[in-house]
């Protein structure tokens, strides 16, 4: 990683998060149309839960086909079956896989016993990764301090991420203390990043992100490091960015 240029990641700022949602959906149904064959990086929690709707939509329509897209998701909790309900595999599975016309053998997740960089590379590389931020800036479950050169490998959640996570658990002491995560450096290999953020609760992360030079302590600031990286957020997520 080439860190001696630093880039300004594009930034576009829908007023409510339904508009941030759909434009990021229309930004990847376009690429999908223009390649069949993408190979997209995917992210789970919340905020892309309106992008996957809108996909599922737009295919019911007939107007988008997954048939020969394949899908590298970024992360997976260490310890749950993958039909566990919070398992990653599980909510994507929900979400989004068993609406649309995938082929199950090219939707791929991390796991202990994979080399999953290699499979990324192997299948071509990632030409467009979806991301979501957390609220102390983790991009993936890359914590603070992640090193810029990751790749994947096992984590320890934070205290911070854990208490995010339980609403999805009911309880924090539900949330799985280890996961397996694309590092940095696996996201930075990306051809293009899009990261969506909305709500007030990452507006701070956002304009660190985009605000101060990339330091590991904001691990979505390293994104900085990367050329082709669009921060589309809604109005509350961009409140604390300069100019707002
Ligand atoms: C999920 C992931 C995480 C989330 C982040 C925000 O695959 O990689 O980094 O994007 O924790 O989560 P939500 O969207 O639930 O606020």
């Amino acid at each position: 990683m080439n860190t001696d240029v630093i880039y300004s990641p594009k930034v576009i700022v829908e007023s409510n998060s339904a508009d941030a949602s759909s434009r990021v959906a229309s930004m990847f149904a376009n690429s999908i149309q223009a390649n069949p064959q993408l190979t997209l990086g995917l992210a789970t929690g919340g905020t892309p839960v309106d992008v996957y709707r809108d996909w599922v939509s737009r295919h019911r329509q007939s107007q988008l086909s997954f048939a020969g897209v394949t899908t590298f998701n970024l992360d997976e909790y260490i310890g749950l079956d993958r039909d566990h309900p919070q398992s990653f595999r599980s909510f994507m599975e929900g979400q989004l896989f068993r609406h649309v016309d995938i082929d199950d053998s090219r939707t791929h997740f991390p796991s202990v016993d994979r080399d999953y960089d290699s499979a990324i590379r192997l299948a071509g590389g990632i030409d467009l990764q979806l991301l979501g931020i957390g609220t102390n800036g983790h991009i993936a479950f890359n914590e603070p301090g992640s090193p810029i050169d990751s790749l994947t490998r096992e984590v320890e959640l934070t205290p911070d991420t854990i208490a995010a996570n339980s609403r999805y658990f009911g309880a924090a002491d539900l949330v799985p203390r280890t996961a397996i995560s694309m590092g940095i450096g696996s996201i930075l290999a990306a051809r293009q990043i899009v990261l969506l953020a909305t709500g007030e609760s990452k507006a701070k992360a956002v304009s660190h992100s985009l605000g101060s030079p990339p330091c590991a302590s904001c691990p979505a600031s390293l994104l900085q490091y990367h050329p082709l990286v669009t921060f589309v957020l809604d109005a509350e997520a961009g409140s604390m960015l300069a100019g707002n």
